[in-house]
């Protein structure tokens, strides 16, 4: 097994910036389950193989999942990296890619799960939100979290100003994360936390979010 499978939903700046990231040639395959999505042309401008399943087509979750997981083995990737894919997966999926499937949200885990995070984190008036990347388990956006970013919350923020500082900190930390699986430097404990191992190239990894940036 080797180099990473990205599936998508949407406009796929989180796909750009881990392509931006030195990652582009690691990509096997970017799969959307939706045709219009626009980071399916990002992967065409770095030469990526490319596929479309569409949800719609199939009788049930388990089905649909069944049907993507086939398109995905073709590939043997070590990791399966969600990128703005928006569909809530199967325990088939799930148990499928145990320990290899991760994930990005848009706040800091396990505060405001499922949709419109950064509008749930405005309006619960917390200081401080953030980006949070994880293992995936069955439990929505719950799991083993590999790294964390933070962003304070501004007196005139709206859904979408915060979005978009948290999207700045998201395509930092997630080409991060990805390059300390692909090196082995990360440890699954217990089923229930992740040991990061640093090294030296960490900081200038993270640039200017490194003081933002925890693992
Ligand atoms: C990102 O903000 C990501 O955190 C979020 O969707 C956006 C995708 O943007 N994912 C979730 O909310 C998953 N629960 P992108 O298509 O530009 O990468």
């Amino acid at each position: 097994m080797d180099g990473i499978v990205v599936l998508i939903s949407g406009r796929g700046s989180n796909l750009a910036a881990i392509c931006k990231n030195g990652l582009a040639s690691q990509i096997k395959c970017v799969i959307s389950n939706k045709a219009a999505a626009l980071g399916l042309n990002i992967a065409k401008e770095y030469n990526i193989p490319t596929e479309v399943i569409d949800h719609k087509l199939y009788n049930d979750r388990t089905e649909f999942d069944q049907a993507l997981a086939k398109i995905i083995d073709k590939h043997n990737p070590k990791l399966v990296v969600l990128a703005g894919f928006m569909r809530i997966l199967s325990p088939y999926f799930v148990k499928h890619y145990l320990n290899r499937l991760i994930n990005i949200h848009p706040s800091l885990l396990p505060s405001f799960v499922g949709i419109n995070a950064q509008e749930q984190a405005i309006s619960e008036k917390v200081k401080v939100s953030g980006a949070t990347v994880h293992f995936v388990t069955e439990q929505l956006d719950h799991g083993p979290i590999i790294a964390q970013g933070v962003v304070k919350i501004l007196p005139n923020d709206t859904p979408d100003i915060l979005s978009q500082r948290i999207l700045e900190i998201e395509h930092t930390i997630y080409p991060f994360a990805i390059s300390k699986i692909l090196k082995n430097h990360t440890k699954i404990i217990d089923q229930k936390y992740v040991e990061v191992i640093y090294d030296e190239n960490d900081n200038s990894i993270l640039g200017k979010y490194q003081s933002q940036i925890y693992y």
